[in-house]
């Protein structure tokens, strides 16, 4: 159906009609009108797999779905970095999609990780948005590579549980356009999303349901997006202020109020018939988009699916912790610990909770290995412990040689709907897990937890093999990673703080009522924990392998650059172990001076590449000016300051191998702006000011401060007082201190000058 037909068909729609078609059919349809042949799409959640109800619907993931794979949630797969997988798992669900009638999945899901407490960071893929950006787009061009929509979510600003329906989230335009928006932007731009779905919090005021600056100035105008915007699950707050922001589809639909709505306001004038001609036309045209192109052939081939799950997870593991422990020999005597090797807690609770194909834990793996034994160790429904589990589990301990005990947060830890209260694991579990250390010093903690959690007990283990929600298959990944069948290749995209009370957004996470400041601004994560210098348990970006690689020749095909050019770093990387392995390479950039505050570094390009043992590779980056840039608010846009950046190339933000320079000139210069009140010091930056300033040092009359022999223009004497007096002076006040010949006439004049 071209945009033409969509058009003629709408034109043949009554009011009624059109106003209908801007709310679902039912919980997870668009609507259908009989009379003019227009059928109805399914969508379905996502984003880690098919959740499709078809009976009773719900948001939440309580009733039924059909049966689905379920793959490692974003938090997993995430730590992966591996743009190809994530394209592969997009067409891998897109398939399902497709065989199952349903035109929009609803992901990929990339609120940012502001707080480790965040109820539903197992879904959201980091704490970085250049990360969740990537990832995000290989996820939907994967899943739209089968003429399957996605639904990029949760537009925007939405990194609690608390309050969500109602909360406002109060972010500065800096943060939003440097941290909050990337991962949409990217998304948008890169892998065009058939759709966006709006969150349901406010953002500086105004619910994102109804804010045209974000649905249509944003997304539209700026960004390029040409699908159609669905609200989050009752996130309609004015609907008639909605379709003329640019939300398209109210999801679920209110039974007929909200549509009245509409119909009312197109008929009293209050809402242009235009405005919802051109809603319904986008609705449609995605519509027909699916519809036009239905896969007869698909097949949701759920045992195949269900490897490529194992295979994703084997990829985004990330190994925390190896003191010459792993991998296991399997004629070790080894026990595994813990209700979770036996069935993995492997996604999270809510809408994107699957009704899984098949789970395997990793003791279904060893169950013809007799030198393996099992001890449940707890009982996760609740946490209390039970000291004939434990006694059980370090009696096994006790025999073994290995101890490996797989533990994490239950489901009641973390969800959708809800945010911790803190990073602990059950107390129970810390306690089974030193009970053990205390008989057996081999021990490896395997974690399934959506979210960083406190390790007491780290010290006295020596593995740990961070599962995250690892989906359905995540204990044959878990096995054949302990064996050694995998290198473990994931990396963390997310720090794992010491102490909660480190995360920057601590004090004020959750906000107050409705009100949720971002006041930690710009300095999310790594960005925050750098800038500090602190010390944190684990790092972003952090992985071990069962190999290690070497960081060599780093060039920059350039010394330096205009912001309009890009720049092209190489580095060599070659695996010096014994074994084949995968390492993910990070390039951060510093701007080593800066007029705003800036992070330390900024991750910037990412790749993965799998190396033989000895075996040597090239990776190459291209920077372009985003790679740079800061948001300047004065210019509302992206600008780069002229100066020297750095260039970091490492194997975690924390082990940076190799350094070099570039010097960056700006080709584009911030209007100036200077008035009554700019301070001496700022105007003395600017190069060209000098010459307008010096009659105004020779007409002060503070003591000798106004020296203008000086290359300061100052006075000698106590310098640095009278440095500081001149420099935080604002030109008003050199009324105060001159010879009679200054007044506003002339400081204006002066101004026009240095304004030119
Ligand atoms: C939920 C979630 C959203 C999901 C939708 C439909 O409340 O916030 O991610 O896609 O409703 O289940």
């Amino acid at each position: 159906m071209t945009r033409k037909e969509i058009e003629a068909i709408v034109a043949q729609m009554t009011v009624e009609e059109k106003a209908s078609l801007c709310s679902g059919g039912d919980f997870w349809h668009t609507k259908a009108v009989e009379r003019l042949g227009v059928p109805a799409m399914m969508v379905s959640d996502g984003p880690h797999g098919l959740r499709k109800q078809k009976d009773e619907g719900d948001h939440l993931g309580v009733n039924d779905s059909i049966v689905a794979v379920c793959y490692p949630a974003g938090c997993a797969s995430a730590s992966s970095f591996d743009r190809n997988l994530l394209n592969e798992m997009g067409q891998a669900i897109g398939e399902a999609c497709q065989a199952e009638g349903v035109g929009v999945i609803l992901g990929p899901a990339v609120n940012i990780k502001r707080s480790p407490l965040c109820g539903r960071n197992f879904e959201y893929y980091s704490e970085d948005p250049y990360v969740a950006g990537e990832i995000a787009a290989s996820y939907i061009k994967g899943v739209q590579s089968k003429n399957v929509g996605t639904s990029i979510k949760h537009f925007m600003a939405n990194s609690q549980e608390t309050r969500r329906m109602s909360s406002d989230s109060r972010v500065d335009e800096r943060t939003m356009r440097e941290i909050y928006m990337p991962a949409f932007e990217t998304a948008v731009k890169e892998s065009k999303p058939w759709t966006v779905m709006c969150s349901y919090n406010r953002i500086n005021g105004t619910y994102a349901a109804e804010n045209k600056t974000l649905l249509t100035d944003v997304l539209r105008d700026e960004w390029g997006f040409d699908g159609f915007v669905v609200s989050d699950w009752g996130a309609v707050n004015d609907r008639v202020a909605g379709v003329k922001a640019g939300l398209d589809l109210e999801m679920p639909p209110s039974c007929g109020v909200n549509d009245k709505l509409i119909e009312k306001a197109v008929k009293d004038g209050s809402l242009d018939e235009s405005i919802l001609d051109q809603t319904v036309i986008r609705i449609l045209e995605i519509v027909y988009k699916y519809m036009d192109n239905r896969d007869k052939e698909a097949v949701f081939d759920r045992q195949a699916q269900h490897e490529f799950s194992r295979k994703v997870a084997e990829e985004s593991l990330v190994l925390l912790k190896n003191e010459g422990i792993l991998p296991l020999k399997k004629e070790q005597k080894i026990a595994f610990i813990g209700q979770y090797a036996e069935k993995p807690r492997y996604q999270g609770g809510g809408s994107s909770h699957i009704n899984s194909f098949k789970v395997t834990g990793a003791l279904e793996m060893v169950r013809d290995m007799p030198n393996v034994i099992y001890a449940r160790g707890y009982d996760d429904a609740e946490d209390r412990t039970d000291e004939k589990l434990v006694a059980e589990a370090v009696e096994a301990a006790k025999a073994a040689e290995v101890a490996v005990i797989f533990a994490g947060l239950p489901d009641a830890f973390e969800s959708e709907g809800y945010d911790r209260t803190h990073m602990q694991m059950p107390e129970s579990q810390n306690y089974l897990i030193e009970e053990i250390a205390k008989v057996q010093p081999n021990v490896v903690v395997v974690l399934h937890n959506g979210s960083p959690v406190e390790m007491p007990w780290l010290p006295k283990v020596k593995g740990v093999l961070e599962a995250y929600l690892g989906g359905e298959a995540v204990g044959e990944a878990e096995y054949r990673i302990l064996f050694g069948e995998v290198n473990p290749s994931g990396k963390l995209a997310e720090t794992f703080p010491l102490h909660l009370e480190d995360n920057p957004s601590y004090l004020y996470y959750i906000g107050e009522e409705d009100v949720v400041e971002y006041r930690e601004g710009v300095f999310v994560g790594y960005r925050y924990y750098d800038k500090k210098k602190m010390n944190v348990l684990f790092p972003f970006g952090y992985g071990l392998s069962y190999t290690t690689f070497d960081y060599s020749n780093i060039t920059l095909d350039k010394e330096s650059i205009k912001d309009t050019e890009t720049l092209t770093v190489s580095v060599d990387i070659t695996n010096t172990g014994k074994v084949a392995g995968k390492e993910i390479v990070q390039l951060y950039v510093s701007d080593k001076e800066s007029t705003p505050i800036r992070p330390v570094k900024e991750l910037k390009g990412f790749e993965k590449i799998e190396l033989a043992p000895g075996e040597t590779k090239t990776v190459t980056f291209r920077l372009n000016d985003r790679a740079f840039a800061y948001y300047n608010t004065q210019i509302q846009d992206f600008h780069i300051e002229t100066g020297d950046f750095k260039i970091s190339v490492g194997s975690s933000s924390r082990d940076i191998r190799l350094e070099a320079e570039v010097y960056v000139e700006s080709t584009r210069s911030i209007p100036k702006k200077y008035h009554l009140n700019t301070t001496f010091g700022d105007i003395s930056k600017d190069p060209e000011a000098e010459k307008f300033l010096a009659p105004l040092y020779a007409a002060c009359t503070m003591i000798d401060a106004c020296d203008t022999n000086s290359a300061e223009g100052l006075g000698t004497s106590s310098k640095a007082m009278q440095d500081a007096m001149m420099q935080y002076m604002p030109l008003r006040a050199l009324v105060s201190f001159q010879d009679g010949t200054i007044d506003f006439t002339r400081l204006q004049e002066v101004l026009d000058q240095l304004n030119q």
